[in-house]
């Protein structure tokens, strides 16, 4: 538990209701956390998750992992105690973006059960999907976009996800995603269809 060290501080409650809000979208928040290895293709599936949706008129934003480690989280490395803040952080900034109402996807590798799961419980009931970047070590080691592997196997990258540091694949995801045998469209396809399905939008 990270510790609360601000005191005397209010909490104020927002004088317009989420259902204001849901009601002016045509959608309520939701946040969609893809998880995955590196190069399971998250970030790319989430970013034609994004575009479709915002095609549909729906609200929608992306938050991913390389991106808001240049900003927000620069301060932050990959010692399990830097990626739980890292998550952390991340929950706290998606239930934001949520309670605006918008449907947040965030792509992060966040490889601890714990963590994906304190961010499942900052959110209302149905507000979190998990959804599970089902990629094999293998296939992501062969796509290599960013050269990581390579150097990771090569021992100039310590603690890389998959090859010398833990990834602990969800248990109850809402959603796997078949990454190692589907291309893009369709995995972003069964987003969106498990989306319309659950009347998410
Ligand atoms: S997380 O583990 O804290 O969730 P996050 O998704 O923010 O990770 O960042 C992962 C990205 O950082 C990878 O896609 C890769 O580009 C880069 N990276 C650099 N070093 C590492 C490492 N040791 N392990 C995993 N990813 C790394």
């Amino acid at each position: 538990m990270t510790e609360q060290k601000a005191t005397n501080i209010t909490w104020h409650e927002s004088s317009v209701s989420k259902e204001d809000r849901a009601k002016l979208n045509g959608h309520g928040g939701a946040v969609l956390w893809f998880t995955g290895l590196s190069a399971s293709g998250k970030s790319t599936v989430a970013n034609t998750v994004d575009h479709k949706l915002h095609a549909l008129g729906k609200h929608t934003y992306v938050l991913d992992g390389d991106n808001v480690r240049h900003g927000l989280n620069k301060n932050l490395g990959f010692s399990a105690e830097d990626r739980a803040e890292n998550i952390r952080r991340i929950g706290e900034v998606a239930k934001l973006f949520a309670d605006a109402g918008v449907v947040t996807l965030t792509a992060f590798i966040s490889p601890y059960k714990s963590d994906r799961d304190a961010v499942r419980e900052l959110l209302g009931e149905g507000e979190f999907i998990e959804i599970y970047v089902n990629a094999s070590l293998e296939t992501c080691e062969a796509r290599d976009p960013k050269g990581l592997y390579a150097k990771a196997r090569a021992g100039e990258i310590k603690g890389f996800t998959g090859i010398d540091d833990p990834y602990e694949a969800p248990e109850n995801a809402e959603l796997i995603l078949d990454a190692d045998n589907k291309g893009i469209d369709a995995l972003a396809d069964d987003v969106i269809a498990f989306l319309s399905e659950k009347g998410i939008v």
